[in-house]
C-alpha cells in the first residue's frame, strides 16, 4: 500500500500496530479505518513546508469530516475550509474555531451566511455578484462587515477527471477571470463587505504543479490590478487539489508542492502576502481504507465476481468517476487459486462496483481492504438500498477507537411517518 501506516506483518495487513483482521472481527464490516499517524504526517508535511512564511492550512473537510479526524488537525493548529453551515457546526464540535475557517461554495444560502457571520468565520470565498449582494444584505442586517475574497476562475486545465476539474470557463465555479477586476470594484463599493483576499481552486487529484503556477500567475496579476484600484489583498488562497497515489500516479510530494507555490508567490510585491491552502484529499486519502468481507465468489461466463459487503453506497468513487482504488487481501493466502474478479457490492445496480478485473487470491468469507479510501469515502456515502452507513475507527499506535458508530436500520427511517388516513 502507498502509505507505511498500512503494512503487512506476518502476512496480515496492519494499520499502524493493529491487525486489520482483528479490527474487522471486533467492529464488523464494512469498516472505515484511519491511521492517526498518517493524518498527522500529511498535515506536518504541509505545516513544515510553510515554516517561516505567512501561510495557513485550511483542511477542506468535505474530503473527510469525521470529528475525530478534524480534531487531530485542530490540535495541530489547522484552519478549515467549509462549504455549508453543517460543516461549520462540525468544525466547532471537533474543537476547531470559526475564526480559522474559510467559507467556500457556489451556493451559500442567506441563512448559512448569517450563521457563519454570527459565529465569526474568517473569510467568505464568494463566487458571483448576486452572492456579493446577498452577503452585503445579510451583514448589514447584523450590523457587521463581512470579510470577502473572490474565487476567480483562471481558466486553466488541471489535467484531471472532468467531474473534478473546477477552474475551466465551462465550470460553474468562480468569477470569470475577465470579470474579476470589475467584480472586486463592486464588492469594494458595498458598505458591509470588506475585501480581504483573492484565490482560486482549479480542481482535484491534480498530479502536476504547472497548472497551479499558470493559475497563480493570473491571480497575482489580478492582485496588482485590484490593489491599484485601492483595495488591500491580505491573502492569496491557492485552493486545494493536490493528488495522491491511488495506483501508479506520481504527484509531487506535499513539501515540494508547497515550497514551489510559496516560492512563486515571492515575486516582487507579493512576498509578504499570506498564503492560504485548502487541501483535502492529500491530507486524508491515503490515511484511510475500507475493510470489507467477501460474501460470495460467483464465477460467470465472461467475468468472475467477488461479491463483498461494501457497496457503492459506502464508497461512491468507482461508480461515480470510474475511480481506481487498490484492493488487497487482509490476510495473504496461498492455498487458493488467484483469479481475476470484478469486486462488486450487494446494491441492485450494475454500476455498483468497487474494482474491475482484479487478480485476487481470495476465498468466501475473506477480508479485503479497499485502499486510499480516507478522502471522499465516508463523506460521500449514502443509505441507498436502506443500508446503514459503515462504522469508522481510528487507530493510534496499538490502540483502536470507534469514532463513528455503525448506523442501525431503525435510525434510517426514524424521521419518517405514514399518512394518518
Ligand atoms: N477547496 C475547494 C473550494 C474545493 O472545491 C475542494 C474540492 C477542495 C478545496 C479540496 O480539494 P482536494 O484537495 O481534496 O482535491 N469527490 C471528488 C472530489 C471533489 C473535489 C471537490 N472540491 C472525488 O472523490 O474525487
Amino acid at each position: 500500500m502507498s502509505d507505511s501506516a498500512f503494512h503487512y506483518a506476518d502476512g496480515v495487513l496492519h494499520v499502524e500496530g493493529v491487525s486489520a483482521a482483528s479490527l474487522a472481527e471486533q467492529f464488523g464490516t464494512p469498516l472505515y479505518v484511519y491511521s492517526r499517524d498518517a493524518l498527522t504526517r500529511a498535515y506536518r508535511a504541509y505545516a513544515d513546508a510553510c515554516a517561516g512564511r505567512k501561510a495557513k492550512i485550511h483542511v477542506a473537510i468535505k474530503a473527510n469530516s469525521n470529528l475525530a479526524v478534524l480534531n487531530v488537525f485542530a490540535r495541530m493548529g489547522a484552519g478549515f475550509d467549509i462549504v455549508s453551515a453543517g460543516e461549520l457546526a462540525r468544525v466547532i464540535a471537533a474543537g476547531g474555531r470559526a475564526e480559522d475557517t474559510v467559507f467556500s461554495g457556489v451556493g451559500k444560502s442567506a441563512a448559512e451566511m448569517r450563521e457563519a457571520l454570527q459565529l465569526g468565520v474568517k473569510c467568505f470565498n464568494v463566487e458571483s455578484i448576486p452572492e456579493l449582494h446577498v452577503l452585503n444584505h445579510v451583514a448589514k442586517a447584523l450590523g457587521k462587515k463581512a470579510p470577502v475574497s473572490l474565487r476567480v476562475n483562471p481558466d486553466v486545465g488541471p489535467k484531471t477527471h472532468p467531474y473534478i476539474s473546477t477552474g475551466l470557463k465551462a465550470n460553474k465555479f468562480g468569477v470569470a477571470f475577465s470579470d474579476a477586476r470589475a467584480t472586486y470594484a463592486q464588492a469594494h463599493a458595498m458598505d458591509n463587505l470588506e475585501v480581504v483576499g483573492t484565490g482560486c481552486h482549479i480542481g482535484s487529484q491534480i498530479t502536476e504543479i504547472s497548472p497551479y503556477l499558470d493559475a497563480l500567475d493570473k491571480v497575482l496579476e489580478l492582485v496588482e490590478q485590484i490593489e491599484a484600484d485601492g483595495m488591500h489583498i491580505h491573502h492569496v488562497d491557492v485552493g486545494g487539489g493536490l493528488g495522491i497515489t491511488y495506483n501508479d500516479e506520481t504527484p509531487p510530494d506535499i513539501g515540494e508542492f508547497v515550497k514551489t507555490l510559496l516560492d512563486h508567490i515571492k515575486k516582487p510585491g507579493h512576498g509578504q502576502r499570506e498564503v492560504y491552502f485548502e487541501p483535502g484529499r492529500s491530507l486524508v486519502g491515503n490515511a484511510g481504507a475500507l475493510l470489507t468481507r467477501v460474501e460470495y465468489l460467483k464465477p460467470g461466463e465472461e467475468k468472475n465476481f467477488a461479491i463483498v459487503d461494501a457497496a457503492m453506497n459506502d464508497l461512491a468513487r468507482p461508480a461515480m468517476y470510474e475511480a481506481f482504488h487498490r484492493i488487497v487481501p487482509v490476510v495473504e493466502r496461498r492455498d487458493v487459486k488467484t483469479q481475476t474478479y470484478d469486486v462488486v457490492g450487494p446494491v441492485c445496480e450494475s454500476g455498483d462496483w468497487l474494482g474491475r478485473d482484479r487478480d485476487l487470491t481470495v476465498g468466501q468469507g475473506d477480508l479485503l481492504a479497499i485502499c486510499s479510501a480516507g478522502a471522499y469515502g465516508f463523506t460521500m456515502s449514502s443509505n441507498y438500498n436502506t443500508r446503514p452507513r459503515a462504522a469508522e475507527v481510528m487507530v493510534n499506535g496499538a490502540r483502536a477507537r470507534v469514532v463513528r458508530k455503525r448506523e442501525e436500520v431503525k435510525q434510517l427511517f426514524a424521521g419518517e411517518s405514514v399518512m394518518p388516513d
